[in-house]
């Protein structure tokens, strides 16, 4: 029987483009997706751009723009990616809609027609300059428990403690550099701890849904000593969100609005595809499925099956939930990015389906880690899909059209071949199901082995020589092709786009699942072979991932060297002082310090370890410096914070640009103790004082 499937992605922020992580989850659902499709399932595919929240707001006034303008902008660049690498979503929406609106606000009123809302007055840190609460993110101070500086509000990236914003020793706003005050407001809350919530969620996440361990964990926060706490939904004006009905300057908190967005993209995908959207939410055999990352379990397990439950809403069927992209096994984080940037990637010509199989061939159902490692990354591509796949057409389909008119003959399989091939549909659909594309993949491969056997065996470039050995040249080729086809099939989820070349190549109409092992019949008539995927140049991947940026070194580290250097004979000083590496104060005086107030830092597209930092330095200009910070700072943390530049560097060409300058960053060169820490003076200093 065939099924309804209403398929999901975790939403993106719209405050940036996609990165490689995203690539992957949307890799990972699209294959499951296009299996689907090929069974003859229905399947409403849906994404949007989670809009709404603080850090979207911040960001745009920054940009100069309205928050609309500003995600509106970041929708824009979408298209780019997800045609890019053949993500076929059948709508992609956004939070900021009137159809979010609607429904956010429809399963709140349930919600609170149930009894299922509070409101309880809370102290929070606001921001007295800016006027508005801050979230922790933006709360800086001095850890309470080892008194590191510039610790985030809830915990230390020293020490690892966690603790309260209201903690911190001497906190600041990292908006204004103010003193927070603490400030009450009325919050609501959705009663997650209300024994029926808990008793429903016990219920769902123990069936079928879940991974183990995501059930596991899901099971261990409902179960723990604290049990569940109630959600704190709301947050005061201003905020860009969605208005929270009769609560006058009060918001939905971005993550109670941001999962209604799969129901939004999908209402907004009915309307125009002129489905029922009540109805087909209603259907009980309407299969609601979410694919989403590790690290917002938390959020669509309790929260969101919670609030769909008691909002009378259809609850989600499966959470499928996927590890990380590591690339050289090198975590990637959300806000700094990673080694591989999709747009690149593709810029660079290298082909989308190269990184499908590669993501495809990695992937199993659990919630692992995938890592990129660039030489397995060419190896498997290589070897698999040209050395296997490719192979067998680009070996016999010449032959078809050269020596008979392009007719097939009919294929001649043996017993062996027949045995592997004529159940393996059924053993591949199972591993697609189970989002086991690993499987898949050496499944298919160790097929496309017995087809190059064949091939091997037979010969046929030896046969086309031979005078009488036509037929069994014809036999041959056309065996091979027969077999070339069941493996298109078979790849055609992770290769929608090789598939199709192939079906040209075969003449045939786009296949479904249920045409495998329906060999075609002799006499028919494919067409003249093109050249199908080239293979990967593994100079492309030091395009991709150069081995090492022309970056600048580590700020502190620089300094550290350029003291240790011995002096040139032309500027060289009493021996005491250069002999012992000491310098005297008038080599010190050379260096021109400077305060300097953080105007804006931002990404490095490609760059690694760069952040591109703007300086007011108090001269007319500012200046621009690439600072090999980023694995220690998110750029907007640092905006709008004073530290000291070295002002009088000679200014030096980079890859990505004119650096006019350094900052000062300290950092342990025995690499004993991790972390890069750039300098801030003291409250009071001014950009474009001398530092001494
Ligand atoms: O973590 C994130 O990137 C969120 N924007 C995911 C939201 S998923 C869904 F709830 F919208
Ligand atoms: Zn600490």
């Amino acid at each position: 029987m065939s099924r309804t499937l209403f398929v999901t992605t975790a939403l993106p922020y719209a405050n940036g483009p996609f990165h490689i992580g995203h690539i992957m989850e949307y890799i990972q659902a699209d294959i499951w997706v296009r299996f689907q499709r090929m069974r003859g399932n229905t399947v409403h595919f849906v994404g949007a751009d989670d809009a709404h929240g603080a850090p979207i707001m911040i960001a745009a006034e920054k940009a100069g723009k309205t928050p609309q303008e500003f995600v509106a902008e970041i929708a824009g660049g979408r298209k780019q990616y997800l045609d890019g690498f053949h993500i076929s979503f059948d709508n992609w929406h956004s939070t900021d809609s009137p159809e979010n609106t609607e429904l956010s606000q429809d399963i709140y009123r349930k919600l609170k027609a149930k009894g299922l809302i509070a409101t309880k007055t809370i102290e929070q840190f606001y921001d007295p300059v800016k006027g508005m609460f801050l979230p922790d993110r933006y709360i800086k101070g001095e850890c309470p428990v080892c008194h590191s500086q510039d610790q985030y509000g809830d915990a230390c990236e020293v020490c690892s403690s966690v603790y309260a914003p209201t903690e911190l020793i001497s906190p600041y706003s990292t908006l204004t550099g103010a003193a927070p005050v603490m400030k009450s407001s009325e919050h609501y809350f959705f009663k997650l701890s209300d024994p029926q919530c808990v008793d429903f969620l016990k219920s769902w996440t123990g069936g079928e849904r879940l991974q183990s361990q995501v059930a596991n964990k899901a099971r261990e926060w409902l179960e723990g000593d604290s049990g569940l706490a109630d959600w704190d939904i709301s947050r005061d004006e201003p905020y860009f969100g969605i208005p929270i009905p009769d609560a006058p300057g009060k918001y939905f908190y971005v993550w109670l609005d941001a999962p209604v967005g799969y129901l939004a993209s999908l209402k907004n995908y009915c309307a125009r595809a002129g489905i029922d959207f009540a109805a087909l939410l209603k259907d009980p055999e309407t299969e609601q499925i979410h694919f989403i990352g590790k690290d917002i379990i938390y959020f669509h397990t309790l929260f969101w099956p919670a609030m769909l439950k008691f909002a009378d809403y259809k609850v989600p069927d499966r959470v499928y939930v996927h590890g990380f992209m590591t690339v050289k096994s090198e975590k990637m984080s959300k806000s700094r990015g990673t080694g591989i940037s999709p747009l690149k990637y593709l810029a660079i010509g290298m082909n989308a389906e190269w990184l499908r199989y590669y993501i495809a061939a990695k992937l199993n159902s659990n919630v692992e880690d995938v890592d990129f490692i660039p030489d397995d990354f060419i190896a498997r591509v290589n070897s698999d899909l040209i050395g296997k796949y490719v192979n067998i057409a680009s070996r016999c389909a010449g032959f078809v059209t050269k020596k008979f008119g392009g007719k097939l003959d009919a294929p001649q399989f043996s017993p062996e071949i027949t045995a592997a091939y004529s159940g393996a549909a059924a053993e591949i659909a199972a591993f697609y199901e189970t989002r086991e594309y690993g499987k898949a993949a050496r499944k298919i491969m160790e097929l496309a082995d017995l087809a190059n056997q064949y091939v091997d065996a037979n010969k046929p470039w030896e046969l086309a020589k031979q005078a009488g050995q036509e037929a069994q040249l014809h036999a041959v080729c056309s065996t091979a092709l027969a077999l070339f086809r069941e493996l298109t099939l078979y790849l055609k989820p992770i290769l929608p786009h090789l598939a199709e070349q192939a079906e040209k190549l075969l003449n045939v109409a786009p296949m479904a699942w249920s045409d495998a092992w329906k060999p075609l019949a002799a006499g028919h008539q494919i067409n003249a072979y093109t050249h199908l995927m080239a293979r990967v140049d593994p100079k492309l991947l030091d395009t991709l991932l150069p081995p090492e940026e022309a970056a600048e070194p580590a700020p502190a580290k620089a300094v550290a060297k350029a003291a240790a250097k011995p002096a040139t004979k032309a500027e060289a000083k009493p021996a005491d002082a250069a002999g012992a590496g000491l310098i005297s104060i008038d080599d010190f005086a050379k260096v021109d310090l400077r305060i300097a107030r953080i105007v804006n830092a931002e990404h490095v597209e490609g760059a690694e370890k760069l952040i591109k930092i703007t300086l007011d330095v108090g001269e007319e200009k500012p200046r621009t410096v690439f600072a090999g910070i980023k694995s220690a700072y998110d750029p907007g943390t640092l905006i709008g914070k004073h530290t000291v530049m070295v002002a009088n560097l000679a200014p030096r060409k980079m890859k990505f640009g004119l650096s006019e300058g350094m900052i000062l960053a300290a950092s342990d060169p025995a690499g004993k103790h991790p972390g890069l820490f750039i300098l801030q003076p003291h409250q009071g200093a001014l950009p474009g004082m001398k530092v001494k």
